[in-house]
């Protein structure tokens, strides 16, 4: 076959230079036909729209032909010819095909009738040759580019922050543990407590489970910053919110107060969205008329209101309210209760009817690094609660004060030769500062509109679940 430089399907889709010879490779997805002309639908991943080829039987080898089969893959030699067909404006009338590798049809699990995602799911390493998961893994890139270019333009500084870490910075102890040791013969004192001097690092690591604690020391040099990167938690919550390894995004900045924090979280959300209505409108019209026939008018509205900000008093007293009003909760609702999911949406979308920015939340629910209001009880908090998603960010103003932060984590049990050096950025130039996490899958359901974390992350981590 004569030797033509590939052009990626996206581009020939939207060429007219009709009558030239064009290259293109990609995996069969259908093909039909007659005993004279087979159309045969080739994607290469570079947008949803398939290329049509149009193949003339009679001009090729008859065991070669055989071999186009659903899920095969081919270099396809053809003259760019405009289609008459309704959608695509070009089609490839083939001159030369070459099978560059077969997918026998007999076992190949991705045929043409549409299948559960459920079943997808089980084949995580071939389902991004689906429709639905092509559109979702190329969103996944075009936020992570929105994500960047966000920051950037703002002067903050991509910073690195380590995977394995010595610390708990959310003290919710749902850490995985990372050590070398032989875990069939481990050494133990007289009290029975494991003995770490011999492990790699000579102490107990885990996983991270957020880069927060590193990224306010970077703040406190280079005035704003985020990170960008996965975390970890080992929470046994079976839940479509929730994954065992996900990806967070963790901006944080020297001297913003709570209200510029919130500013920014809004502002960073609204600018993730905007930038999906503008360069992935294919993905998202596909998965909003085969999943879910609102998302294009969810996202528009995001983009449209202020977000609501509420104390978490009043988010509690609104609850209750609905509670007297007859309104039924799976879980209890009172002052000091951290929120379910389903009460985050009945604020969200029963009550305002857009995106909810909760703050001042109890101390004792929240981590303690927040910075402790005047009134004793509550610290500077911040979670945004969004439509179909519950708390999409969890963030607040950090307490800056040495004395203050110190009893804290005394108060509950953080050793402190675990956090000396987080506590020293309160002993030499303290200043205020705040930041906030983005669960970027979270970001992705709400964007993609897919129901469950697992279907936004191409191999997800789960209880009793890490395949591929
Ligand atoms: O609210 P979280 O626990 O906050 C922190 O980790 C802070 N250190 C962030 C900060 O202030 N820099 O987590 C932040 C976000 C949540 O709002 C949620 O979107 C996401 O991370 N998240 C998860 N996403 C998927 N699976 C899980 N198990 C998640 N846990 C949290
Ligand atoms: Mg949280």
């Amino acid at each position: 076959m004569e030797k033509i430089s590939r052009t990626k399907i996206v581009d020939v889709l939207s060429r007219s230079d009709f009558g030239t010879s064009v290259n293109v490779k990609g995996w069969v997805r259908t093909r039909r036909g007659s005993k004279q002309v087979n159309f045969v639908a080739l994607n290469d991943g570079s947008t949803i729209n398939n290329l049509q080829i149009v193949i003339d039987l009679a001009k090729f080898d008859e065991e070669m032909l055989k071999l186009i089969t659903t899920g095969s893959c081919l270099s396809v030699n053809g003259t760019l010819v405009e289609s008459v067909g309704q959608g695509q404006q070009a089609e490839i009338h083939a001159t030369g095909i070459e099978v560059l590798g077969t997918a026998d049809h007999q076992t190949y699990p991705l045929q043409k009738k549409g299948h559960s995602i459920e079943f997808l799911r089980e084949i995580a390493h071939l389902r991004p040759r689906t429709n639905t998961f092509g559109a979702v893994f190329r969103i996944r890139h075009h936020m992570a580019m929105a994500i960047h270019r966000f920051f950037h333009e703002r002067g903050f500084f991509y910073f690195h922050t380590p995977i394995i870490t010595g610390s708990d910075c959310e003290g919710a102890g749902q850490m995985f543990q990372v050590t070398t040791m032989n875990l069939y013969d481990l050494k133990k004192d007289k009290n029975g407590s494991i003995v770490y001097e011999d492990d790699f690092f000579g102490k107990q690591t885990s996983l991270t489970v957020s880069g927060q604690l590193e990224g306010e020391l970077a703040a406190m040099a280079l005035g704003a910053i985020y990170t960008f990167g996965p975390t970890f938690r080992a929470e046994n919550s079976n839940t479509p919110r929730h994954l065992a390894e996900f990806w967070m995004i963790e901006p944080e900045v020297a001297f913003n107060e709570i209200e510029e924090n919130m500013d920014l979280a809004e502002d960073f959300i609204k600018y993730c969205v905007q930038w999906a209505l503008d360069n992935c409108m294919d993905d998202i019209r596909f998965l909003n008329n085969m999943f879910d026939k609102e998302l294009i008018a969810r996202l528009e509205g995001v983009l449209k209101h202020n977000f609501v900000r509420l104390p978490y008093t009043e988010g509690i007293e609104i609850l209750e309210k609905a509670v007297a009003d007859g309104y039924k909760f799976e879980f209890p609702i009172f002052w000091g209760a951290d929120l379910a999911s389903e009460h985050e949406r009945y604020l969200v979308e029963e009550h305002f009817k857009r995106p909810v920015i909760l703050t001042d939340y109890p101390k004792e629910i929240k981590a303690f690094y927040m910075k402790q209001n005047e009134d004793g009880k509550t610290v500077r908090a911040m979670d945004v609660l969004f439509p179909k998603i519950g708390e999409i960010i969890g963030g607040s103003q950090r307490e800056e004060d040495y004395e203050k932060l110190r009893t804290r984590t005394a108060e509950m049990d953080i050793p402190e030769k675990d956090i000396w050096w987080y506590l020293d950025t309160r002993r030499f130039g303290t200043a205020p500062h705040s930041g906030f996490g983005l669960g970027f899958e979270r970001l992705l359901l709400f964007v993609t509109g897919m129901a469950n974390i697992r279907d936004v992350i191409p191999f997800p981590r789960t209880p009793n679940n890490v395949e591929f």
